[in-house]
Order: structure tokens, then sequence, then C-alpha cells
């Protein structure tokens, strides 16, 4: 019997494009390595996987995706281990779920967990050589699915295209970053799709995060969107706070992204001795704590963005600067957490996972 990574068809390219890339001054999302993997859904079946040069495909303007937002993805990183050279995916199978959990909730079919593990095996490895070196550096994965029939009746589309492109990338912010309590819009409700990587939840944030911008700060914080009472997550991030020596983050659920970096830094905080509590947080209890110096940290976690410590926080037009601590749970907790994924630390947790076999 053929094995699943067999069936993936491999087109190279003739020229690879990589002596153009400069490796010391990575743009997060600018560059994209020689090749791609596709994989459509027609006629309830999927077709043939391929991994193919990268390249730009058209679509009639009546394809679903244009209309209705049809469309997830997910944020993954691939990292090159610094004293072997060995690439590592961390913790795939997350975001393999994640996107499958995505897909369910806009309607769209599930993809084959094995084919895609294989795909991010596969293309990874073929463009290993992408993979930048360095504390910090790594190949960001996104992958994406998209409604593909053209057919503008609002129901899920009959066809689709499910990519993984990949992208060389250093730091996602660079600089202190600020954060507002956003008390007039909201990103998630019950019932609704918050807790999906869909793509429209990010274009939503967009109008929002650009005002906090205009105002100084780099990012929101979401409130609930019933009584903006409690707090939720960032535009790219989950978000932890120390209060006293406690470190909380709000539960997921319906609304609020089940982020991998989340789980990895409460797996870590725990078993570091760090108390954790994970629940509902008021916007009160961490303003009084900025306030009365209670609250000591706040951090942000994601793919893209790794550990993220905030500076300060506004709510209601205050600013609110946070100390700068010694042994700051955010940087102790990253430097664990990176220490895993690019092998200086051994990972007891099985989080790495080679793309050769
Ligand atoms: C990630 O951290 O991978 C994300 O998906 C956030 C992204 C919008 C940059």
């Amino acid at each position: 019997m053929k094995n699943v990574a067999d069936l993936i068809e491999v087109t190279q390219v003739a020229q690879s494009r990589i002596s153009e890339v400069d490796f010391n001054h990575l743009i997060f999302g600018a560059v994209y390595t020689d090749h791609m993997f596709v994989m459509d859904y027609k006629d309830g079946v999927w077709q043939t996987p391929k991994i193919i040069p990268y390249q730009a495909f058209s679509y009639e303007p009546s394809a679903k995706v244009f209309h209705y937002g049809q469309a997830i993805f997910e944020g993954m990183k691939a990292y090159k281990f610094i004293e072997t050279g060995d690439v590592y995916l961390f913790r795939p199978e997350k975001n393999i779920r994640r996107m499958n959990l995505s897909a369910e909730r806009l309607a769209m079919p599930q993809i084959p967990e094995d084919i895609f593990l294989s795909a991010l095996k596969k293309l990874v490895d073929l463009d290993s050589s992408w993979v930048p070196e360095g504390f910090g550096k790594a190949l960001y994965i996104r992958p994406v699915f998209i409604a593909t029939e053209n057919q503008i009746s609002a129901a899920p589309s009959t066809d689709y295209r499910f990519m993984i492109i990949l992208s060389p990338a250093d730091k996602y912010y660079s600089g202190d970053v600020k954060v507002k309590i956003e008390t007039r819009y909201s990103r998630a409700c019950n019932g609704g799709i918050g807790y999906a990587k869909a793509a429209g939840n990010y274009a939503a944030q967009f109008m929002p995060t650009n005002k906090a911008l205009e105002e100084g700060y780099q990012q929101i914080i979401w409130t609930d969107s019933c009584n903006h009472k409690y707090l939720e997550e960032a535009g790219t991030m989950n978000m932890f706070f120390r209060l006293g020596d406690n470190l909380v983050t709000a539960p997921t659920g319906d609304r609020i992204l089940n982020g991998v970096t989340r789980d990895s830094i409460i797996t870590l905080a725990k078993d570091h001795g760090i108390n954790v509590e994970v629940r509902p947080i008021e916007v009160k209890e961490v303003v009084e704590g900025a306030k009365s110096g209670h609250l000591k940290e706040i951090f942000g976690t994601g793919t893209a963005a790794t550990v993220l410590p905030i500076v300060g926080l506004g709510y209601e037009g205050e600013y609110y600067a946070l100390p700068r601590l010694d042994n700051a749970y955010a940087n102790v907790l990253k430097e664990m957490l990176m220490n895993i994924q690019y092998g200086i630390a051994p990972d007891p947790y099985g989080w790495m996972v080679p793309v050769k076999k």
C-alpha cells in the first residue's frame, strides 16, 4: 500500500529564488518560498494533492470566497534546531485539528488529517533551506482553505481549494507594544465564529485596530460583546495577566481562539510552579490592578507573535504604564518555550515533530 506522502505529486522549480532573499531583513509575510501545496475538493471528493512551484492562480469573480467569506486559515511555524540544523514543526496536530473545527463551523469539508500532516512535512522538507537560522527566526506556515465554486447563491460552496504557503519570518512585532481595551466594537459573540480561524474575524478587527493605532496603541484587547465587562483576546494573540504572582488568562470557548502557544505557555507555567488561573477576567480587576500595582504584567501569545510583553494599557482615555520587571513571567516562559522550539532544551512534551521521518 502507498504511504500517504507518496500520494503527493511533486513538481519542483527549475531555479530557486532563495538567493534573492535577505535573511537578515525579513519583513513578516513579504517573501514566499519556492513551493506551495495545493489540493482541490470537487464533486464531494478530494483531488490529487500536489506540491507545485509557488504561483498566482485565478478564479472567476463569482467564486464564493469573494462573496460570502467562506475562508479559513492557520498559522504555524517550522524551526531550525540551533545545533543540528534539523527542521521541526511545533505541535502540528493542534493546528490541523483546529483547522477542521473552523471548517466544520463554516460548513466546509474536513481536510484529511493524514494528508495535511504529510503535506506539511514534505513541503517544509523540500523548502528546508528557506527555514531561517537563529533564535527567534522561523519558517511561518500558512495553510489556507477557500470556497471556489462559481455560484453566488448564499449557500456553502461545492468546490474548494486547500493550500499551504511558507514564508521565512523574524519577529512579528518590533518595538514596544501598548494595548487598548476595546469597549465599543466587538469581535465575537456566543454561538458565533470567534473560535474559528475565519478570515472575516481578522477583517472585522482592522477598523477598530486602526482607531487604536491613531491613539498610539498597537493592538486592542477585545471585551465580551454583551457588556464589555470581561477581557477576551487581542487581534493576533491570546492574553495573559499577572495579578500578584498568579497568571490569569480567559477561558476559550465560542468567542476566543484556542491558541496553541497559549496552551503551551499554560503547560510550561504550571510545570514550573506558577499558579495559573483560567477564568473570566473583569476589565475592572485589571484596571484597578494597574492603578494599585497588583497588575504586574500583561503579555500576549500567538504563533506569529510568540510571547509578547505589553508595556502599557489604555482604558477609557487613560493610559497605564506597566512596570518593567526583571524575571518577568513573559521573558522566563518565552525562553523556556523557545529553548524547546530550537532544540536547546529537552522536549518532555513531544511537541517538536521532525519534518524528516
Ligand atoms: C498567527 O499568530 O499565526 C496568526 O494567525 C496571527 C496572524 C494574523 C498574523
